[in-house]
């Protein structure tokens, strides 16, 4: 059977801050999505990270479909009447235009979607970031479809023998999705110096050469794009096909244990390690970690089983300990070098002013 899986996730206003949604405001999606979808989604899940909700759906209407998109638009634009009514902090934030129009790509939400004829078992992973943009996937997936340091399976498994096909998108590029289409193993030096820098390059998809499936996909909005000044971080959801010709659950999740230093953190303009945390984790620390959670499924005939939260287990505790200690390091060189993004990448408007006062006041000194 062929079906699609839509995640379109939103921050539309959190407790205390930018901390997490609020057990009313989630509700309220659940039982949205649980009334209006009836009839046109197969199945879905709604779940939290940080300060965004995510929906998470099955279906047979294809990519990009406008029914799906407005129904996920309609569930935030209801959720943020109630966020309204409770007072949310940055209610309705993610919300960037006044109306919807054919799906939900360039007004917001992030996307990802695949799809593809179900194996007869059909394990794949979900995954939500927070306080950090799409290129934060860049490394972990890197490794996982393209080393054997963390996938045994391009050693031990015929299914992985030809590698993956790779497409790139430029996220600086705002006329087009501008992407380019690059193989592992053949072009890995390729890959690796465009991945590199996840501000501009970022993983938007990731197929199997050896039987064509989509095995990766990737949310690749950037708000500041769409919005031309600072509305939140982008906070990445992505899909990931596992098992069979495809990575292993364990394989795609051995390189998060890096917690490799990514963009984003208090006023998404820090640098700050990707911790992987539990199902419905908050913020806190410096407005962070940047955080991301996993959650396993299997899918038949469009029905979820119940989902596996990968990130709780014992051994990501000591993971996290450990990142903690990364996160405390950072932090104490403040707002200095790297500790700090680029100027380029502040996502506050409030630096620009401040330059451009002191440019006026240099001078330029006789030789
Ligand atoms: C980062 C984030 C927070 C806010 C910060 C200030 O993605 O959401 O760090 O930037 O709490 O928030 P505002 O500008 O809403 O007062
Ligand atoms: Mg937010
Ligand atoms: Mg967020």
């Amino acid at each position: 059977m062929k079906i699609t899986l839509s995640v379109i996730k939103a921050d539309i206003g959190s407790i205390g801050g930018h901390i997490k949604p609020s057990k009313r405001l989630k509700d309220h999606l659940k039982e949205y999505i649980a009334g209006e979808g009836r009839g046109l989604l197969i199945d879905h899940y709604v779940g939290s990270t940080g300060d965004d909700l995510a929906i998470l759906c099955s279906h047979q209407r294809g990519l990009l479909d406008e029914e799906v998109h407005k129904l996920a638009w309609d569930a935030f634009v209801s959720g943020t009447e109630v966020a309204k009514e409770q007072g949310l902090y940055g209610a309705g934030q993610d919300l960037l235009k006044d109306a919807f129009s054919g799906n939900v790509k360039g007004l917001g939400p992030a996307v990802a979607e695949m799809e593809f004829e179900e194996r007869p078992n059909e394990p794949f992973l979900f995954f939500a970031a927070d306080k950090t943009d799409p290129g934060a996937y860049n490394l972990p997936l890197y490794l996982s479809f393209t080393d054997p340091m963390h996938n045994s399976g391009l050693i031990l498994s015929p299914g992985m023998a030809k590698g993956f096909k790779f497409i790139i998108m430029d996220v600086s590029y705002t006329d087009a999705d501008r992407v380019i289409e690059l193989n592992a193993p053949e072009e890995i030096y390729d890959i690796a110096a465009l991945l590199r820098d996840p501000e501009r390059f970022v993983v938007e998809s990731i197929h199997s050469r050896e039987t064509g499936d989509q095995a990766v996909s990737v949310s690749t909005t950037r708000l500041h794009n769409i919005a031309g000044k600072y509305t939140g971080k982008d906070d990445p959801v992505m899909l990931a096909r596992v098992q069979g010709a495809f990575p292993a659950t364990g394989e795609i999740l051995s390189p998060f244990n890096i917690g490799p230093y990514v963009a984003g953190f208090m006023r998404g303009s820090h640098n700050g390690p990707l911790m992987p945390v539990k199902q419905d984790s908050s913020i806190s620390f410096f407005d962070g970690p940047p955080v991301v959670s996993c959650l396993a499924f299997c899918v038949h005939n469009g029905k979820f089983t119940e989902s596996a939260d990968v990130f709780d287990h014992p051994y990501w505790d000591h993971i996290r300990n450990n990142i903690s200690q990364k996160a405390t390091e950072i932090r104490r060189q403040g707002f200095f070098g790297s500790a700090m993004l680029p100027y380029g990448e502040l996502e506050y408007g409030g630096i620009v002013t401040k330059m451009e006062k002191l440019e006026q006041r240099f001078v330029n000194w006789e030789k």
